[in-house]
């Protein structure tokens, strides 16, 4: 999370919003928002740097990254280059998925599916947003709601009953509208005139977004349950995109769960997109909410209009795999590496490294030229 923290009553004074409004509405009592000189790759690296320490795994055996997110540092290259890139993890493959706050269950699903079909056996999978770029910070009904983070997990091939047991995804275009961003895109490219008339900021009909969210989640979480074979009373804990408290209140009430079942830390960070269901898995572990052999459902919902649930039975705790030093020291040596070596392959491919080459090829004529002289 970044760690600059804007409160209900920062937002009060420089917009028409109260604290007292948010907080009933929506349950957000403060978000974090990222630095100038920070985007979503550079959160989405630590988090996956943490991923990677908590597993105590060597980044270089890592087979795929995805990072799901709807607001990637640039249009090209994906975030999950960069995030590649920084971890050292050479021999992976790297994609961004955009299924907007789904992003990320989306991603987890997909990891799944890679590793499932035997072709992979080490994933990252990052949800990572900096929704704070693309909201109209003038604009109550949206700049109240989002706050930027990301979270990461390592899936890994394993035998036995824990890890994923079903995924269920889905979509409806017919929605898309009510919740995007217009411009920037190739349908309207960024101009003057897309930015005088604020196209470039995310747009969204929140009652529209509500209803669909409280109407469509419990089906997913009915869905999933029935393909991993298992009952609504087995669930141990259900961790949902955090858009509003009100919206898990209604999908508790529709599922006759109490509201327990649902972990809940919009409170703290508002809603971070994509980041938002792996930020609240990894505080639940944290908190000790979870523990080996319970049931979990992540379930996501957003922009697309998408929704995703991964049903899903905790391995052995975290805290239980000790870290091995000389692994923790191989993962700063990588880290380094990577990051010299980029600086590296940049000078070599730049008009210093054109000059250096045909410097050194200048040399290289000159000595065997000498050599042959003599
Ligand atoms: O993660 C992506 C998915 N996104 C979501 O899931 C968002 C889902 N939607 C929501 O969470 C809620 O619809 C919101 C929190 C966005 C809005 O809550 P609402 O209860 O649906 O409010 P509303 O849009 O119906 O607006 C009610 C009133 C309006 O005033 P009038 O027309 O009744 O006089 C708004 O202008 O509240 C006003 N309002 C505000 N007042 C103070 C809207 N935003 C604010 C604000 N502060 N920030």
């Amino acid at each position: 999370m970044p760690e600059r923290v804007v409160t209900n009553g920062d937002l009060a004074e420089v917009m028409d919003t109260s604290d007292e409004w948010i907080k009933t509405r929506t349950g957000i009592e403060r978000r974090h928002i990222a630095e100038e000189n920070q985007a979503t790759a550079a959160m989405a690296i630590e988090a996956a740097r943490a991923a990677l320490a908590v597993a105590d795994a060597d980044p270089r055996e890592v087979d795929l990254v995805i990072v799901g997110t709807a607001t990637p540092d640039t249009c090209m290259p994906s975030t999950a280059c960069l995030v590649q890139n920084a971890l050292g993890a050479s021999r992976a493959g790297a994609l961004d998925l955009n299924a907007g706050c789904s992003g990320f269950v989306y991603a987890l699903a997909m990891g799944h599916q890679a590793i499932a079909s035997g072709e992979h056996e080490l994933v990252m999978v990052v949800g990572a947003d900096t929704m704070s770029r693309i909201v109209n910070q003038q604009d109550r009904s949206t700049a109240v709601i989002f706050g930027d983070g990301a979270g990461a997990v390592l899936l890994r091939a394993s035998e036995g009953t824990a890890g994923i047991r079903a995924t269920a995804l889905g979509s409806d275009g017919s929605g898309g509208d009510l919740l995007m961003v217009p411009a920037g895109g190739s349908a309207m490219p960024a101009c003057a005139e897309t930015v005088a008339q604020g196209l470039h900021y995310l747009a969204m009909d929140g009652r529209q977004v509500y209803r669909f969210a409280s109407r469509t989640v419990p089906r997913v979480i009915e869905q999933v349950l029935e393909k991993a074979k298992m009952s609504l009373d087995e669930v141990d804990l259900i961790i949902p995109h955090q858009a509003n408290l009100r919206i898990m209140e209604a999908v508790a009430k529709r599922l006759h769960l109490p509201d327990e079942k649902f972990y809940a830390n919009i409170d703290e960070y508002g809603n971070t997109s994509a980041a938002s269901v792996p930020i609240a898995l990894c505080e639940a572990v944290d908190k000790e909410y979870v523990a080996p052999g319970q049931k979990i459902v992540l379930v996501g919902f957003g922009a697309g209009l998408t929704w995703a649930a991964v049903a899903l039975e905790w391995g052995p705790s975290v805290q239980e795999i000790s870290a091995v030093f000389y692994r923790r020291w191989l993962r700063w040596v990588v880290y380094r590496y990577a990051d010299m070596h980029t600086r590296w392959m940049r000078f070599v491919r730049s008009n210093g490294g054109r000059a250096w080459r045909s410097a050194r090829g200048q040399w290289d004529r000159l000595r065997h030229r000498d050599s042959g002289s003599e």
